[in-house]
């Protein structure tokens, strides 16, 4: 998150808003652990790269755990007060979705951008977040949602009738209804890739970018989805996951089978998928950026390309001499090689 930060740049304060924010505490096996709030208040005060200020908000509606979560940020707080570039505001407690609405809202009239930001949504189960919320959110110029789903809870429920209306409020629309028709081995995985499609088609993300959580035993324990409006925005989000690789997966196929862990998927990896997917089309390479940073676990396409340049695998339409501007590298265009036969 602080990374995400430090990227922006514009002198304008950024956001972090833990909108889930839980007690402060997190209790694994029988010990306390710091909590999302406390873990992002160090971080982003270990991070000497930010330029701007720093606004950090949360939001918890429980008043036991809003009470506590107040306790844990006074103990975490550094004797000399957290570092000049951060603003730390006294928790809120109350409903998250209306906090968020009428917040945007007001921002919406006074004209104010309320982003650059960040805002993280845990919630518990799926029901939480209705992705109207997610399209209010990110019709906010530099606005990004950070949003986790426990795909386990979704699935057990999904025939449940007195869950539908929030089902489809979580989802935008009754898309998720196609994977009630699935096997159940294969539910988890339709519904995932659903909620991706659908924070698109009614969420308003240019970008959706997805990866699972897993436990001790390679089981997919949640979904967390990053929606955004920047390539460079997700850029600098997945920099930062391949970072915290451990217990991350990423999944991007209809299968569980496909299931990759990061540390698993070198360039090579990528050259192969890049022909699989491109094989005899002429495309920019804005395009190829963009399928690298959406549908695979590397982030630079850069040095995949110049590799399959030397291999002969793809060419560059036009005069490669000819220089071209920053904004006009995206445009330019690259054949790739055909599909082998054999
Ligand atoms: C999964 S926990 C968050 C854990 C926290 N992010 C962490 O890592 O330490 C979800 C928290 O959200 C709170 N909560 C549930 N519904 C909420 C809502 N609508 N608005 C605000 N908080 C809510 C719950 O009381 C709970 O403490």
């Amino acid at each position: 998150m602080s990374r995400q930060a430090a990227k922006i740049g514009s002198g304008r304060p950024i956001r972090f808003v833990d909108a889930f924010a839980g007690p402060g505490v997190v209790e694994l096996g029988n010990t306390l652990h710091p909590g999302s709030p406390i873990r992002s208040l160090q971080s982003v005060a270990q991070h000497s790269a930010l330029r701007a200020p720093i606004n950090m908000h949360f939001i918890e509606q429980d008043a036991d755990r809003w009470q506590r979560l107040t306790q844990e940020i006074k103990a975490a707080t550094p004797s000399e007060g957290w570092p000049k570039h951060m603003v730390v505001h006294p928790p809120m407690q109350g409903e998250c979705t209306q906090i968020l609405r009428d917040t945007l809202g007001s921002y919406d009239t006074q004209n104010n951008p309320f982003g650059p930001a960040l805002i993280f949504l845990d919630q518990f189960g799926y029901g939480s977040v209705p992705m109207d919320l997610v399209k209010q959110i990110l019709s906010h110029p530099q606005c990004e949602v950070f949003t986790f789903i426990e795909a386990g809870h979704l699935n057990r429920f999904l025939e449940d009738p007195a869950k539908d209306a929030g089902r489809t409020a979580a989802f935008g629309g009754e898309e998720w209804k196609d994977a009630v028709n699935e096997p159940a081995g294969r539910r988890s995985i339709r519904l995932r890739q659903i909620y991706r499609e659908n924070m698109k088609k009614y969420g308003g993300a240019d970008l959706v970018w997805d990866f699972m959580m897993l436990n001790d035993s390679g089981t997919p324990v949640c979904w967390l989805f990053f929606g955004t409006n920047s390539d460079r925005g997700l850029e600098v989000m997945k920099t930062a996951m391949r970072r915290i690789s451990g217990n991350f997966a990423y999944a991007d196929g209809d299968s569980l089978d496909q299931i990759t862990l990061f540390e698993g998927f070198d360039e090579e990896c990528l050259a192969r998928d890049l022909v699989d997917h491109f094989a005899g089309e002429v495309v920019t390479v804005g395009a190829v950026r963009r399928y690298v940073l959406e549908h695979t676990p590397m982030v630079k396409h850069a040095n995949t390309m110049k590799t399959m340049r030397k291999d002969g695998k793809l060419k560059d339409i036009g005069d490669p001499k000819i220089a071209y501007s920053k904004a006009e590298q995206w445009d330019r265009k690259v054949s790739f090689e055909p599909k082998s036969m054999f």
